[in-house]
């Protein structure tokens, strides 16, 4: 399937998606967007093809999606998760994938499952939802791994300063053959420069990049 055959209907689905995920939690929305912009970057730098590049981006945008599904005292919650929170907390890739099943039927869409489902897999087998291993998780799970980690130590929460992106870069090297696709940490590493402006205007390329196909 072709980019321009994804019908209009599917990416107005895809906003409304996503406008949930605003009006639930924004912090997690803008989030999104930038793993998501993050995400197509690393893809093309690690030599995918236009058509697989938006599929991780994709993948990426929707990643976290299924947090609407996770109650308000345990998203929000300021302290320390218990045991069985922490397990309600772990169900949004799965819900994230559910969220998307009335899409599958488009190729496209349904080739986001992958990388939206798998996306805090391991490479040492420790992550989940599936314990999945090596390059038996999915490329794209791989990638917005990466992104997403990076993501979430350099942003700024309402509750903390997000950590200099030199201090992330460490963080990802130390943990590459762990947690993160080693070859994959040498790319992202190689292309410093990409990740090192944090504050772009996320919404404004949202409108201009993300959805512009669907306009
Ligand atoms: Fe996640």
């Amino acid at each position: 399937m072709a980019w321009d055959d994804i019908p209009d209907w599917a990416f107005d689905v895809s906003k409304e998606i996503m406008q949930a995920v605003n009006v639930k939690d924004p912090e997690t929305f803008f989030h999104c967007i930038r793993v998501s912009r993050d995400a197509r970057l690393l893809s093309e730098a690690a030599g995918l093809n236009e058509y697989e590049s938006r599929v991780v981006e994709f993948a990426g945008l929707f990643h976290d999606a299924g947090k609407i599904a996770v109650p308000d005292e345990i998203l929000f919650k300021p302290a320390k998760l218990t045991d069985a929170e922490f397990k309600v907390m772990q169900s949004h890739p799965v819900k994230s994938a559910q969220l998307l099943e009335p899409l599958k039927q488009i190729g496209f869409f349904g080739a986001l499952l992958p990388g939206v489902l798998h996306h805090h897999e391991r490479v040492d087998g420790k992550g989940y939802p599936y314990g999945l291993e090596g390059d038996g998780i999915p490329l794209a799970a791989r990638i917005i791994l990466i992104v997403d980690t990076f993501d979430a130590m350099t942003a700024t929460r309402a509750y903390r300063k997000g950590l200099a992106p030199e201090i992330a870069f460490k963080e990802l090297q130390d943990f590459a053959g762990r947690q993160f696709d080693p070859h994959l940490v040498r790319i992202f590493l190689r292309a410093k420069p990409l990740w090192s402006d944090r504050e772009r205007d996320v919404a404004e390329e949202m409108r201009t990049t993300v959805f512009k196909q669907a306009a």
